[in-house]
């Protein structure tokens, strides 16, 4: 629960801002590391969820890989004490300067997505005289059963490499001894709930392992992604995600050689519980056909309302429930877009100007996704330790 020691201060708050409990935090980060451990699974953060430096130095702290997708990020890991040898770097469209970037860390893998990028590296670690450690990013056409706009392993996509072109990739890693064919790289999609399509992955995984070790290569690392969901019904009852059932299939279902290491990318299940975005009501609007609170917060603080009509659960913070009527608000923000809208309908209790607003489970792709639209201002932020 967020709770009243920020309610108490509300009058001192400058928002939006956004609130980052980082006790939660260290909790997940505890649940998600000893339950790798339990099946020897290595994982990497993907930065993309969310690259704070108070969130990612705790991250790092904790010993978990890095899941980066620019060259900004990789700098950015390597700032913050990740080890480069722990750095995957994945993105369909990694230009030459980022992929210079990724050469001179020597990180542990380029998740590749196409024969020419391939033939890119090739020539960009010819230049620099290096080596390039390469995993082969394959599309499994699995049906992640979430939204459209964040499937990715379906033949639709746009993401990794056709898989009539991988004799063409294997030739050219054999013809040249600057890249080194370091694993298998997968990501059906994110916030998926359903467990069984991660079964469907693996029984995906194990064939193309096994069509590998039939052309003579035993790849040490399977890398499966990332894209376990979270609740964004229930952010207290489900604040820490079941990282061991999830784990759990993995160990079950997958079939990997006793020298193969199996790796994970988990960004949104790490840290989306830990962020609520922090908002004051500006002004009421009691319409015709509906009763609007207006915020201080809008689709460019937090973009996934707007672009993928997602749920976040939306709480009233004050003290004073007991006092207030229930009443229905769309709660909006102050943006010139239809879209600019949190929830339709949400019944909370009567609000007033000023009163404080909690937005839940926004710490994954919530900071990470404002935008400077409208010029707007700045946001604020507040950890719990
Ligand atoms: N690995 C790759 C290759 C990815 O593309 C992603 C996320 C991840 C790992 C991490 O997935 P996660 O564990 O966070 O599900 N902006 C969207 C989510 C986009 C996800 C993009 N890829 C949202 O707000 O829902």
């Amino acid at each position: 629960m967020l709770t009243s020691t920020m309610v108490l201060d509300s009058e001192n708050l400058e928002t939006p801002l956004y609130y980052y409990d980082l006790t939660l935090l260290k909790e997940t980060l505890i649940e998600v590391v000893q339950s790798a451990k339990a099946y020897d699974f290595h994982v990497h953060y993907a930065l993309k969820a969310n690259n704070n430096p108070r969130i990612l130095q705790l991250v790092q702290s904790m010993g978990l890989g890095a899941d980066c997708v620019s060259g900004n990020e990789i700098d950015l890991a390597i700032e913050t004490g990740f080890d480069s040898q722990q750095i995957v770097f994945a993105g369909v469209g990694k230009t030459d300067k980022e992929i210079r970037t990724a050469l001179k860390h020597q990180i542990l893998a380029f998740n590749v997505e196409s024969v020419q990028e391939l033939e890119v590296i090739a020539q960009l670690a010819a230049e620099m005289k290096t080596v390039a450690r390469i995993a082969l990013r394959i599309n499994p056409n699995v049906d992640a059963h979430t939204h459209h706009y964040i499937t990715t392993g379906l033949d639709e996509n746009k993401f990794g490499i056709l898989t009539h072109e991988l004799p063409l990739c294997i030739d050219l890693i054999r013809d040249n001894e600057l890249l080194q064919l370091t694993g298998l790289h997968f990501h059906i999609g994110s916030q998926i709930t359903d467990l069984n399509v991660f079964k469907s992955l693996c029984i995906k995984v194990n064939e193309w392992n096994e069509w590998f070790i039939n052309r003579g290569y035993e790849v040490p690392i399977l890398n499966v992604g990332g894209g376990l969901g979270i609740d964004y019904h229930q952010p207290d009852e489900a604040a820490i995600p079941d990282f061991k059932s999830f784990f759990a299939i993995f160990d079950e279902f997958l079939i990997r050689k006793s020298h193969q290491q199996v790796h994970f990318e988990l960004g949104r299940s790490i840290v989306g519980q830990c962020g609520s975005l922090i908002s004051r009501v500006l002004y009421i609007k009691n319409g015709i056909k509906k009763n609007f609170a207006i915020l201080d917060a809008g689709m460019t603080e937090l973009l996934r309302p707007s672009l993928y009509q997602a749920y976040h659960k939306i709480e009233y913070l004050g003290n004073d429930h007991d006092h207030k009527q229930q009443t229905h608000y769309d709660v909006v923000g102050p943006i010139c877009e239809s879209s600019d809208c949190f929830g339709k309908e949400v019944s909370l209790p009567e609000l007033h100007r000023g009163d404080l607003i909690a937005i839940r489970s926004t710490g994954a792709y919530g900071e990470v996704m404002a935008l400077r639209y409208n010029l707007r201002e700045n946001i604020s932020f507040l950890y719990k330790e």
